[in-house]
């Protein structure tokens, strides 16, 4: 196959979802359509589970099961779908942050009796800041839940999104009837079978025909021609440009459970979904067709075997054909490096590849020395951006416990920070080091691992701090008197960027209100 068709037939994308929303079940119903895997519950969720928050072994294991569907490749109707799974714990929030900067689009999926959850706003956030295109799924139809209006105005007004039906339901919950897809112009009848293979839809152009009374009943088809007289009005037609635009967004509805308008999903999604798009460079705008290789880190996974240290670097292929054992440069290290072992993942199975295409993740072997964003190519000095650092909301001060191993705590600290577990800074006022997290798991993590991966003890210290924020100015002389002003509450980061650890939402307040010269930073990026 030519270069290009294999660029054109890529679709690498992340299914994101509130905990609990049926983001697992749709990703193995959509694996079960491409022959993936064979029977239902072959996905393991990675979620921690709720009442596992400080169970170190629980965080292990699904480590464990998370390096397995990290990624998950498949083919279906000659189209190569690469999903990559996020963590589904709000504590790893900040890993799928990451992951979203390595797809090309995203499926949101909303619980119907639930709606929007708070977990999904944030994560939308993201997706707008880059303009990922997004597809929503309303799931758990045969479940009692909002009236779809209700649910449409909510997911605009929440996840601040314009959405475009483009398919219907009829009836919800007890007497939810099917779905009336609108992009095919099909009726597809529910059925309460966790079916393998999805029922066949049923034609149906004319909507005042009266075979949708047959099929669904008079009064329900009476209700649907009237819902979608008034889609009709109130949405404007699907533009498939405004979708690629990220300016609006298609919604399908369904039940993930019972295999229930996935297959509709999946059909438009191949049809619509970006292949590989360009990516953004310090240096230039990077087209995927460039012959050339180039891709970056997006997530570095530490390996479960505690006897070998090596780590697994997940490295979206931006341009070019990547090759087994053909020499590449690393551009932070200015290091030529190949690698004999490049794994692919097909499912929740490993194996190493020959060659790779862009929008494909390559799983590559690390002794400890690569960093999230770092940026492979034949040569050229690339640096790709877009990999954004959240500010963290959780500080403890970190100390070393145990004074004969003070290296490997170093050591333990900076490889844990690049692999993006959490972030480090450096007090400027007493030069101790101090742990910024987006969730509380993340310490228990950090300690366990050090003690387990690298022989080390750390013990923590709170610090009472609100918000770490990135700051800057054109104006020196300002920049210098608010460092000066606030010495006690600077760091710096470990790209030696200074950091102000606001104590207070208050002080946070009062320094934007004070220093209006200053620009004051939530997120950086890579
Ligand atoms: P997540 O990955 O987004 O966290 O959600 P997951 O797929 O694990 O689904 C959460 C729960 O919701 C599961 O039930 C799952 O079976 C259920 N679910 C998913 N889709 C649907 C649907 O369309 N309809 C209905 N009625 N339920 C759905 P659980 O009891 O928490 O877990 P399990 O014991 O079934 O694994």
């Amino acid at each position: 196959m030519k270069f290009i068709d294999e660029i054109k037939r890529r679709r690498t994308f992340a299914i994101v979802s509130h905990p609990d929303a049926g983001k697992t079940t749709l990703t193995e119903k959509l694996l079960l359509f491409g022959g993936a895997i064979h029977v239902a519950g072959a996905v393991k969720s990675n979620k921690i589970k709720r009442t596992a928050t400080s169970d170190f072994m629980e965080i292990e294991r699904q480590r464990g099961i998370s390096v397995a569907t990290s990624v998950m490749g498949f083919e279906y109707n000659n189209i190569k779908i690469n999903i990559l799974d996020t963590p589904g714990h709000k504590d790893f929030a900040e890993d799928t942050y990451r992951t979203l900067t390595a797809v090309d689009s995203v499926i949101v999926v909303i619980d119907a009796a639930k709606g929007v959850e708070s977990q999904t706003e944030k994560l939308m956030n993201v997706c707008r800041m880059r303009n990922t295109p997004v597809i929503v799924f309303i799931n758990k139809l045969d479940r009692e839940g909002k009236d779809p209006f209700d649910l449409l105005d909510e997911i605009e007004e929440k996840l601040k999104i314009k959405v475009r039906p483009l398919s219907w339901p009829i009836g919800i919950g007890k007497s939810f009837k099917g779905v009336y897809n609108l992009y095919e112009h099909k009726l597809n009848i529910f059925t309460q079978a966790d079916k393998q293979i999805a029922e066949k839809p049923i034609e149906l152009l004319d909507l005042d025909s009266k075979d949708l009374d047959y099929y669904v009943t008079e009064n329900s088809a009476d209700l649907l021609r009237e819902e979608l007289n008034l889609i009709n009005g109130v949405y404007s037609d699907f533009i498939l440009d405004d979708y690629l635009e990220a300016k609006i967004s298609p919604v399908f509805f369904g039940s993930a459970l019972y295999n229930f308008g996935v297959k509709e999903l999946l059909d438009c999604f191949i049809n619509i979904a970006p292949s590989p798009t360009q990516s953004k460079t310090v240096e230039r705008f990077v087209s995927p067709e460039e012959e050339k290789f180039s891709g970056f880190v997006f997530k570095i996974h530490a390996n479960m075997d505690p006897n070998h240290r090596d780590r697994l670097a997940f490295v979206k292929i931006c341009s070019g054909t990547f090759k087994r054992n053909t020499n590449y440069l690393h551009i932070r290290l200015g290091k030529k490096l190949k690698f004999s072992s490049p794994t692919a993942f097909m499912a929740s199975k490993k194996s190493v590849i020959e060659e790779a295409f862009p929008g494909d993740i390559v799983g590559l072997h690390d002794t400890g020395s690569f960093k999230i964003g770092d940026t492979f190519t034949e040569g050229e000095q690339l640096h790709f951006t877009g990999i954004p650092n959240f500010a963290p909301e959780l500080f403890r001060y970190i100390d070393n416990a145990d004074p004969m191993k003070s290296k490997q705590l170093n050591k333990g600290i900076i490889q844990l920070m690049d692999e993006g577990v959490a972030q480090l800074f450096i007090s400027t006022l007493n030069g101790r080091k101090i742990i910024g997290t987006v969730g509380a798991l993340q310490f228990e993590v950090i300690q366990y691992r050090l003690l387990h991966e690298y022989g080390a003890q750390c013990r923590y210290e709170p610090i009472s701090l609100y918000k770490a924020c990135w700051f800057e100015s054109d104006n020196e002389e300002k920049l210098s008197d608010f460092k000066s002003r606030k010495y006690k509450f600077i760091a710096k980061d470990k790209f030696q960027r200074h950091v102000f650890l606001a104590d207070s939402a208050y002080s946070l307040q009062m320094a934007q209100e004070k220093f209006p010269e200053i620009k004051f930073y939530f997120t950086s990026e890579v």
